[in-house]
C-alpha cells in the first residue's frame, strides 16, 4: 500500500468512527488519535521532508486534504451535539403556553353597550359615510351657510369648492347627524335608527379633545313621538348604561336641527351630585345633546312636517367610556398602549 492510499484509508475510518460519535469527550479522543501529534498523519506529514520530490508533493497534499475535511467534520459533528443538548428533555406535566387573546378595543365595547340597549327598544343600526358633503353635513340640518352656529362645527374640509353647489363641499363630517338626513331621504316615516361612527374636527389634542373621536346619534320618526317618549327612552338608557339609581336632568339647549333641543346631564357618580374635580364642582356630567327634529330638516329630506314628528339625540363615545372606566385623558384611547388597553 501506497502512503497515498494509506491516507485515503485513513480518512475513510476517521468518518467511519466519527460517525458514530456521541459525546464532545468521545469527538476529542478521535480529534487526538487521527489528528493529534501521535497520529499516523502527524507521523506521515514528519516523514516529509525525506520523501523524493514527486512523492512528496502528492503526499503533502492528501495530508493537507485529510486533515481540512477531518477537522470541518469534526466541527460540524460538535455543533450538531451542542444542538442536540439544548434541546430539553419534554417534560409532559407543564402547563401548555398561553395562547394571548385579543379583546374589543374599549371604545367599541362602549359603542356594542349602547347599540345593545337601543336595539330592544326597536332601534335598528346603521351606518353612514365618513366623506361627507357640505349638504348632508349642515344645510339640510337647518345650519345656513354664513350662519353662526357653524362655527360650533368646526369641520375639515376636503374641498375648497364643489363642483355641484347644492350639494356642497366635500368634507370630513363633524358629527354623525347627517346619516338622519341620508336615512330619511331614502325612506319613509315609521323610523328607529341608531347610527355608530367616527367623526372628525381640527380640535388641538388634549386631555379631553381629539381630533377624531366617536358618536353614537338616535333618530326615532312617527305621526306620534313626543318629547316625553324621548325623556322616557334617553333616560331608561342612561339608568340601564350607568346604573338604575342614575339621576338624569334635562337642560334647555340650543341645536339648529332640533326644537326645543336639550342637553342631558347625569348626577356626578363620584361625588353623588356634591360637586368634586370629576364634575368640575357641578355636580352634573354633560352626557349628550337631543331634541324634537325640526321642521326645516324635515323639509330637507321630503316630509311634510305637519304629518310627521320625531326625536334625535347624539352622544360622545370617548366620553362615555371615560366616565365608565375612569379614564381623564382620552389621547389614550388612541394611543394602542397594551398596557392600557389590557386594563379595559
Ligand atoms: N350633532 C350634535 C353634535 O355633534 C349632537 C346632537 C345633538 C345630535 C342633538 C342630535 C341632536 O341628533 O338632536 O354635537
Amino acid at each position: 500500500m501506497t502512503v497515498a492510499q494509506e491516507l485515503d484509508q485513513l480518512l475513510a475510518e476517521a468518518l467511519a468512527a466519527l460517525a458514530q460519535a456521541r459525546s464532545a469527550a468521545e469527538l476529542e479522543q478521535l480529534r487526538v488519535r487521527f489528528l493529534g501529534r501521535k497520529s499516523r498523519l502527524a507521523e506521515v506529514m514528519k516523514t516529509l521532508p525525506a520523501l523524493p520530490a514527486e512523492e512528496r508533493a502528492a503526499v503533502g497534499k492528501r495530508g493537507n486534504q485529510l486533515k481540512a475535511a477531518l477537522e470541518a467534520r469534526l466541527a460540524a459533528a460538535r455543533e450538531t451535539l451542542a444542538a442536540d443538548t439544548a434541546r430539553e428533555p419534554l417534560d409532559v406535566t407543564l402547563p401548555g403556553a398561553a395562547i394571548p387573546q385579543g379583546w374589543l378595543h374599549p371604545v367599541t365595547q362602549t359603542i356594542e353597550a349602547v347599540l345593545s340597549l337601543f336595539i330592544p327598544m326597536g332601534f335598528e343600526v346603521v351606518e353612514g359615510p365618513e366623506l361627507e358633503l357640505e349638504r348632508y353635513n349642515f344645510d339640510a340640518l337647518n345650519i345656513p351657510r354664513d350662519h353662526p352656529s357653524r362655527e360650533s362645527f368646526d369641520t375639515f374640509f376636503v374641498e375648497a369648492s364643489s363642483p355641484e353647489p347644492k350639494k356642497g363641499r366635500l368634507l370630513l363630517r363633524s358629527h354623525t347627524s347627517p346619516v338622519q338626513v341620508r336615512v330619511m331621504e331614502r325612506r319613509k316615516p315609521p323610523l328607529r335608527i341608531v347610527v355608530p361612527g367616527v367623526v372628525y374636527r381640527p380640535d388641538p389634542l388634549d386631555p379631553s379633545h381629539s381630533f377624531m373621536f366617536h358618536q353614537v346619534e338616535g333618530l326615532m320618526v312617527d305621526d306620534r313621538t313626543s318629547f316625553a317618549d324621548l325623556k322616557g327612552a334617553l333616560d331608561l338608557f342612561l339608568k340601564t348604561l350607568f346604573g338604575p339609581r342614575t339621576k338624569t336632568r334635562f337642560r334647555p339647549h340650543f341645536f339648529p336641527f332640533t326644537e326645543p333641543s336639550a342637553e342631558v346631564d347625569i348626577a356626578c357618580a363620584s361625588c353623588g351630585g356634591r360637586g368634586c374635580p370629576t364634575c368640575g364642582k357641578k355636580g352634573w356630567l354633560e352626557i349628550m345633546g337631543c331634541g324634537m327634529v325640526h321642521p326645516n330638516v324635515f323639509k330637507a329630506v321630503g316630509y311634510d312636517p305637519r304629518a310627521v314628528q320625531g326625536f334625535a339625540f347624539g352622544l360622545g363615545v370617548e366620553r362615555i367610556a371615560m366616565l365608565r372606566h375612569g379614564i381623564t385623558d382620552i389621547r389614550l384611547f388612541f394611543e394602542n398602549d397594551l398596557r392600557f388597553l389590557e386594563q379595559c
